[in-house]
């Protein structure tokens, strides 16, 4: 299941050193509770994925060794074919955000991501391995994800700020 995998091309990029309180305006109350940095995008009641917590060990990820990322929800509906995840990266320049990195991950590509994947609780487990050379910044970080069902409803979406160097 590839939905925290969505990291790991943000580390191939040039992943974390530190996460930090967002660019973006946020507010209190979309704080993805867990011991992490992530906002959601806006109130998460409707998300196919219920969030009950996020957790990254380290909490603020240093270069050169592995991040460990443990989601915990709970899916009111099936991942279905189709669902896809669009991973934005943008760089902070004086006060402009720059766009950077993008990809789209397919959820239910790939040899262990069998889909439909029944709802109900699930659990999510990745290990990234922050490599030594990252480019100094700033980034502004949007995780979207959508079902793959006609109305492409709103699987999840996250935001965070990480500072690398
Ligand atoms: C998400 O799941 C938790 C745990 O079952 C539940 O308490 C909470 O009400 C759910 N949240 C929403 C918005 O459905
Ligand atoms: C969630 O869906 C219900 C039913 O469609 C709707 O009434 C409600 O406004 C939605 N909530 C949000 C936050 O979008
Ligand atoms: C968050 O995780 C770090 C290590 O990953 C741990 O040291 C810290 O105590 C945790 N904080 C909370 C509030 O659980």
């Amino acid at each position: 299941m590839k939905l925290i995998t969505v990291l790991a091309p943000l580390i191939a990029t040039g992943a974390a050193l530190s996460i930090q309180t967002p660019l973006l305006a946020v507010d209190d109350k979309l704080a993805v509770p867990g011991n992490n940095t992530l906002y959601f995008c806006s109130d998460p009641s409707n998300y196919t994925l219920n969030v009950t917590r996020i957790d990254f060990d380290p909490r603020s990820p240093k270069k050169g060794e592995t991040l460990h990322v443990e989601t915990q929800g709970i899916l009111r509906h099936p991942i279905v074919d189709g669902a896809k995840v669009q991973l934005t990266v943008k760089l902070q320049i004086g006060s402009a955000l720059i766009p950077v990195y993008h990809q789209t991950i397919d959820v239910c590509e790939g040899e262990d991501d069998e889909c439909p994947i029944k709802k109900g609780s699930i659990t999510l487990t990745k290990d990234v391995e922050l490599p030594g050379a990252i480019p100094n910044g700033k980034y502004a970080v949007n995780i979207d994800a959508k079902n793959g069902d006609d109305e492409e409803s709103e699987l999840l979406c996250l935001n965070t700020v990480l500072t690398f160097g």
